[in-house]
């Protein structure tokens, strides 16, 4: 196999923001299960009149077993599990203070310069990419960018699940391109307001958090860990399966801005079956195109959205010759944070690797889009 030479960008630290607050599957099923009863009580007649139908309870064991989430970490733990309000609850801020997304995703920037070892005068641009952004402009990496005082330019840009590979894959044709030398890309994931919490279905899925990435070319290079990019590659497939339809456009449509469409939701057996395949093939044709196999990766950085969809993608790369060690798990504790999850399983489990190892960063979910980075241990 001739060696694949390095295009000279690199990945020289990672950061991440955990919230300060705990939700377990127990205190959310509680809760849930008191709503549920409250509703069934309150709509008894309608409910034997069959029109509309009665609220199935949840189980903290289901959850467990069918996404392997026991816990979250989310921003504002009050309100979550208030039966009346069944949404959490976030100070309001003026506008001449810090907006909340911007303060998270400071918080894991400083963490990835400082493990990059980069002052604010290093950086050329600033992504803020996520799943939902608290506003449409200005921008909140031109917020996060004018509070850490770096130059040049920053952009926001949504992608749900693969958000944070997607806006890898941008800082990387920016450094390819000679636009920037070193790029901080932020993914300060809130998910839990756009959780629906009425909803058995999907009430346990989501918690926030925030990660960043730092990005430069090879020779500025001073980190301790810090990986060469062998390749990038990205597909997307479009599909209803994973919809929020939340949006500037329902004040005008006159429809409930809030309304249970406007929420996340989904078919999530359909995205499960659907997305597995898709995202297997895909690592498997990106490793090929470099002339690597799955054998030859140390180390998997998927996608956090469902422990059992993990192991099916493993099975489906390895058969059974796998072990936890080799796509760590971190779903347990921090839930679905959307296109953070990559991110927090590399920034917490990238250190033990040596030098030569070869590492795959990937993502699938809503769109549907899928998203890898090979990386090569410098
Ligand atoms: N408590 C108890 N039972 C529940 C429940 C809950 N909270 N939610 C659903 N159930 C029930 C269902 O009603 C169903 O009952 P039935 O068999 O009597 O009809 C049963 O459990 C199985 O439901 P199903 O939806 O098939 O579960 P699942 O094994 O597919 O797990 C998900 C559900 C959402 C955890 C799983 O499909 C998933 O994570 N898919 C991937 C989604 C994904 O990656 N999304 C990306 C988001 S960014």
């Amino acid at each position: 196999m001739t060696p694949i030479s390095p295009p000279g960008i690199v990945i020289s630290g990672s950061g991440l923001w955990t919230p300060p607050y705990t939700v377990t599957n127990e205190e959310l099923v509680e809760s849930y299960n008191a709503y549920a009863e409250k509703f069934n009580e309150t709509h008894k007649a309608e409910i034997a009149d069959g029109k509309i139908n009665e609220k199935p309870l949840s189980s903290a064991r289901f959850i467990e077993k069918a996404s392997g989430i026991k816990s979250r970490f989310v921003y504002a733990k009050e309100g979550i599990l208030s039966t009346d309000r069944m949404r959490p609850k976030f100070p309001v801020r003026k506008e001449e203070e810090l907006s909340i997304q911007a303060e998270i995703a400071i918080a894991a920037a400083r963490e990835a310069m400082r493990k990059a070892g980069k002052t604010a005068s290093d950086i050329d641009a600033v992504i803020v990419s996520c799943a939902y952004t608290q506003r449409a402009y200005p921008a909140i990496a031109i917020e996060v960018q004018n509070a850490l005082g770096i130059a040049g330019f920053g952009f926001d840009m949504l992608m749900a699940c693969s958000a944070a590979t997607f806006g890898l894959h941008r800082a990387y044709d920016s450094i390819a391109s000679g636009s920037a030398r070193c790029v901080l890309a932020i993914n300060p994931e809130l998910m839990t307001p756009m959780v629906n919490y009425c909803d058995r279905e999907s009430h346990f899925i989501f918690g926030d958090v925030s990660t960043a990435v730092i990005m430069e070319k090879a020779e500025t290079v001073t980190s301790e860990h810090s990986y060469d990019i062998l390749g990038i590659k990205a597909a997307t497939f479009f599909s209803n399966n994973i919809r929020s339809s939340f949006g500037h456009v329902s004040h005008a449509t006159d429809e409930d801005p809030y309304g249970w469409d406007k929420l996340f939701h989904q078919s999530g057996r359909k995205v499960f079956d659907e997305v597995s395949p898709k995202a297997a093939e895909h690592m498997k044709n990106h490793l090929a195109s470099l002339g690597f196999t799955p054998d030859d990766v140390k180390r998997f950085w998927l996608h956090q959205a469902n422990v059992n969809m993990n192991n099916m993608v493993m099975k489906q790369l390895f058969g059974t010759r796998w072990n936890e060690k080799d796509a760590p798990t971190i779903i347990d504790r921090y839930a679905n944070t959307a296109s953070a999850g990559v991110i927090i399983a590399f920034d917490l489990h990238n250190q033990d690797l040596k030098k030569g190892d070869l590492g795959m960063i990937c993502s699938f979910g809503a769109g549907y889009s899928i998203g890898s980075l090979i990386l090569k241990k410098r």
